[in-house]
């Protein structure tokens, strides 16, 4: 340790081994010696474990956030003639609920500042899927980000390095020292990153199921319990819904595939939940911003007028996209065929995004690259029956060698029961926390 700092970073680790509370200051210096580079990796390493396992209280969360805002730049967007809402999922498979919705809220008469990711593991990134139509650009500068907020109203993009760059660090290392499913490190990364956005309201949806980091419903109420305490705290009118992430949402994982199902969504047809959760969730950022301008708007009109659509094109066109050019399509396809005659009763979400990520969608590192064609589009889900040798999935990939990893990670992803079943009811909105 240098004579200069404040702490010793094997005081603070002990202090959370033991089950102990961490000073504010302490909190202070660990995040920012970490972010200096004086706190080691494996010192951090070993604090996110001690916090994993030992947890934290709610008012050392909102010191470590604080912490971790304080750690980079804040957004500022009150020079905007309209109210700011953005939504955050903690990520699943197939949801690609962010495309239609920032238009359809933006049609609304809010603005909708998306700073996204790209994918890493079995659940897709935005970027990654909008960077399948030809010549859009992630990368904006704020001025470019508070123009197209302004004079569209929504706006997806790259979250500049500025932002919370303690985060970034630590979110790298917990990626690869098994200490991600941390209910208060889950939550100070995203609502660190959130708040220093600048985001007047905000919208969780927290998945649960197979496909999410959340397997059951308990462990993401209390994420969004956490998140939305977080948020309120800050300033930010926050709420959380819970969605269901057993099986993937829609009828594609994979990034060009995603945007021909959002497109047709925006159009007015699309499959039915990720119409439901679109609109549920449009709704819940109306309230969330509390604009009086907007009293009596209802998105699901919007989206049937073409008023969403009109804002997808011009989102699209700002950021140098062309709307009408065909998406990129995989070279080679396979099919899944059912198994038996009967009903689909399970089709499992996790199974489908490591194959749609085995095919080429998504990435092992985070220097890959993507195929903006490689994915898997359902045929079937859960409820429908089924006849035996019928497709129920297509496999597409620039890279056949690649069928067999995924047809392996697909093994088990299908359940036909005997005509007449039903699989469990399951809405998509679970839960709603405020
Ligand atoms: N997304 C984030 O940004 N951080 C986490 O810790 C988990 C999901």
């Amino acid at each position: 340790m240098s004579g200069a700092e404040a702490f010793d970073a094997v005081d603070v680790i002990r202090t959370k081994r033991d089950g102990g509370r961490l000073a504010d200051a302490q909190i202070d210096w660990v995040i920012d010696a970490y972010t200096r580079g004086v706190v080691a990796e494996e010192q951090m390493a070993a604090l996110a474990m001690a916090i994993l396992l030992n947890g934290m209280e709610r008012a050392e969360i909102a010191r470590w956030t604080s912490a971790m805002i304080a750690s980079g730049e804040r957004m500022d967007f009150s020079s905007l003639s309209r109210p700011t809402v953005d939504k955050h999922s903690t990520g699943g498979v197939g949801d690609k609920i962010t495309l239609p919705l920032a238009p359809l809220v933006a049609a609304c008469g809010l603005a909708v500042p998306q700073l996204s990711g790209r994918g890493l593991g079995h659940t897709g990134g935005t970027l990654d899927k909008l960077e399948s139509i030809s010549g859009w650009r992630a990368a904006l500068s704020n001025e470019e980000m508070l123009r197209q907020l302004d004079e569209v109203g929504a706006v997806i993009c790259q979250a500049g390095s500025g932002l919370a760059p303690a985060d970034r660090k630590l979110y790298a290392l917990r990626d690869v020292t098994g200490t991600v499913e941390a209910i208060p490190l889950i939550a100070s990364s995203i609502m660190s990153k959130k708040i220093a956005e600048g985001t007047g309201a905000l919208v969780l949806d927290v998945k649960v199921g197979t496909g999410a980091f959340m397997k059951d419903i308990d462990a993401a109420r209390e994420l969004a319990r956490t998140m939305v305490e977080l948020g309120t705290d800050a300033g930010v009118r926050t709420r959380a819904l819970l969605t269901d992430m057993s099986t993937p949402l829609g009828l594609t994982a994979g990034n060009a595939l995603e945007v021909r199902e959002s497109v047709e969504v925006l159009a007015g047809g699309g499959p039915p939940d990720v119409v439901e959760l679109t609109v549920a969730l449009a709704r819940e950022m109306l309230e969330a911003a509390q604009a009086p301008g907007t009293a009596g708007v209802d998105p699901a009109e919007l989206l049937a007028s073409g008023a969403a659509m009109d804002a997808w094109r011009a989102m699209i066109a700002a950021q140098g996209g062309d709307p009408d050019a065909a998406l990129p399509v995989a070279r080679h396809t396979e099919q899944v065929l059912a198994p038996a005659d009967g009903v689909l009763v399970g089709l499992d979400a996790l199974a489908v995004g490591i194959a749609a990520w085995r095919l080429g969608a998504g990435r092992a590192r985070k220097e890959d690259a993507v195929q903006a064609g490689a994915g898997v589009e359902l045929h079937a889900k859960p409820g429908a029956e089924v006849r035996a040798g019928e497709p129920l999935m297509t496999l597409h990939t620039d890279t056949p060698e690649r069928f067999e990893r995924a047809m392996a990670a697909l093994a088990d992803a299908v359940v036909v029961a005997p005509a007449g079943s039903r699989p469990p009811e399951r809405p998509i909105v679970l839960d709603r926390v405020t």
